[in-house]
């Protein structure tokens, strides 16, 4: 299968199971371990606007760190500027906040709830480069199907 093709079932799986569950940490988690496991990738997952921090939410991979500052980091320039980032060698981005010494590249996703950003999608990979346009396409996608399930959440 391509790529697109892998997002495609991806996305179809997602749609699934979001719409026979409705608790919001059960969609997060199995949403993350599916785009993890589509792709085994190094680390997938949530970070969560929280007071004054990005907070880790649901995620597949090694330990994480847990807060984030805002503006700091991929994760926190994504959820500041509000797009997404694509960062094709970690170890060039200035000021990048090293969870995993294996991590080599990474994509961070904002996700919308009425017009703020709430959370990110935060994926790591080993290999340099490893996102390209097609990635950034399809997981605005699945950032977008998942906004949605912020209806209730409070970012306290
Ligand atoms: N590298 C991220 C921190 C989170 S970990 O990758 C899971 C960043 O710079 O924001």
């Amino acid at each position: 299968m391509t790529k697109a093709e892998k997002y495609k079932v991806l996305i179809s799986q997602i749609k699934q199971l979001i719409s026979g569950e409705e608790d919001f940490t059960a969609n997060l988690a199995n949403i993350s371990s599916a785009i993890h496991y589509t792709f085994n990738f190094h680390w997938t997952g949530f970070y969560l606007s929280k007071g004054s921090n990005l907070v880790l939410g649901p995620f597949q991979g090694l330990i994480a760190c847990t807060r984030l500052a805002y503006g700091k980091g991929v994760c926190g320039k994504s959820f500041i500027e509000q797009k997404t980032v694509n960062v094709p060698d970690v170890h060039k981005f200035e000021g990048h906040i090293a969870c995993s010494s294996l991590s080599n590249s990474e994509i961070v996703l904002p996700i919308f709830y009425n017009g703020n950003t709430v959370a990110v999608l935060d994926i790591d990979s080993e290999n340099f480069n490893n996102f390209d346009f097609i990635d950034e396409q399809y997981l605005e996608e699945i950032s977008n199907l998942i906004s949605p399930l912020f209806t209730d959440y409070q970012a306290r």
